[in-house]
């Protein structure tokens, strides 16, 4: 895996770049839409890939692990041709899922036990049997199996935690050597930089993330509760000390206010669930701000979608007919919304790369941070 800096900003640490995969190159800064159990909620590949130009998805390991289960995935060849998602595909290593199970898991050096939340069957994901499925997923970019720690954890708890990711991080690595792609394309492991809000923290996963040498590497842990501004200053400490020459992935993050500061503090990749779920609950975002489409006031507004929106849904629906179809609960507001939302989020970081490399990357910037998070 390549990755090249086309253009570094002069007034903020903004980049624009492109990863080269064996499924085709990623430009980056870039939204990755989140396809947990292997599809984007009510979008198909046509549409991520046709309309709304996504270049890369992400599948979840702790999802695909229950179900379908990777034997399923082996018979298929891999995640890639089993969803019909022909571009690169990133996978999490569960590690935010599986911590997110407080109660139905069990914590150890060597892994992590839990319950499954389909039919509470038991089982154990250690380092290596991550790596083992993430090879037979077959994603592309492979994340390290991590512990995220709750937002709200004491030093003492952040410290050892950050201990047990580090040596996990240490036998993912020598696991990810030992064994081989399975589907005849390459695959990359990105470890994550972890410490909760702690500086002194932050800087040490930095700095022995960065002592690996991975192809990319990823900032975890934040947004789970942190006040925005410190999860800024975490972000800045810790893209101060990893690779430039790598790209760098700031994970579960967030609002287009959150994706704009991270793009300006050097951030390269973003998931979130954000558009997909906030678009299912009828929430829109857009450039001049966000509008609840459950909201009266858009009633008899025949006007487009959004005249500025980038997918075939902006021009071909109304906010009359996208409020009806909440109303009446259906799947197409569903459909309509997830599409409108990521093919915002796809066009806010498109559009922040080419401001990087025209040059005025910090004065757009300024003016979209205003403008996306009025309330419409
Ligand atoms: N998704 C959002 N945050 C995290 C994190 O800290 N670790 C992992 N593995 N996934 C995440």
């Amino acid at each position: 895996m390549k990755f090249e800096l086309q253009h570094t900003d002069t007034l903020t640490s903004a980049r624009a770049g492109v990863l080269t995969t064996d499924h085709g190159p990623i430009e980056t800064p870039v939204f990755m839409p989140v396809g947990t159990v292997g599809s984007v909620k009510a979008v198909h590949p046509w549409e991520l890939k046709e309309d709304i130009k996504a270049q890369i998805i992400l599948g979840n390991t702790y999802h695909l692990y229950l179900r379908p289960g990777i034997e399923i995935l082996g018979k298929a060849g891999g995640l890639h041709k089993f969803n019909s998602f022909n571009g690169p595909i990133l996978t999490d290593s569960g590690g935010f899922q599986v911590f997110s199970l407080t109660g139905i898991r069990k914590l150890r050096e060597e892994g992590c036990e839990f319950r499954s939340h389909i039919d509470g069957s038991k089982h154990i994901f250690t380092p290596e049997k991550v790596m083992d499925i993430e090879r037979a997923i077959g994603a592309d970019i492979m994340m390290a199996f991590d512990e995220c720690p709750p937002g709200t954890s004491d030093y003492a708890y952040a410290k050892k935690s950050l201990g047990l990711t580090h040596r996990w991080l240490d036998r993912c690595i020598r696991r990810f050597n030992e064994t081989e792609p399975r589907y005849g394309y390459q695959q990359s492991l990105f470890p994550i930089v972890q410490g909760c809000t702690y500086k002194d923290l932050r800087i040490q996963s930095a700095e022995f993330v960065a002592s690996k040498e991975a192809d990319g590497n990823a900032i975890g842990g934040l947004a789970v509760g942190e006040p925005a501004e410190v999860m800024y200053e975490m972000i800045e400490i810790v893209n101060g000390i990893l690779p430039k020459d790598k790209p760098r992935y700031l994970m579960g993050v967030g609002t287009p206010v959150n994706i704009l500061e991270g793009i300006e503090r050097g951030v390269d990749m973003f998931d979130c669930v954000m558009p997909t779920r906030n678009g299912r609950n009828a929430m829109l975002f857009t450039q001049n701000g966000i509008m609840n489409l459950r909201n009266k006031k858009w009633e008899d507004d025949f006007s487009p979608l959004d005249p500025d929106g980038t997918s075939y849904v902006d021009k071909a629906y109304s906010k009359a007919y996208l409020h009806h179809l909440f109303k009446a609960q259906e799947l197409l507001a569903l459909q309509i919304a997830s599409i409108h939302n990521l093919a915002f989020y796809l066009w806010l970081t498109r559009e922040a790369r080419r401001h990087i490399i025209t040059g005025d990357f910090a004065s757009w910037k300024a003016s979209m941070v205003k403008r996306v998070a009025a309330r419409l």
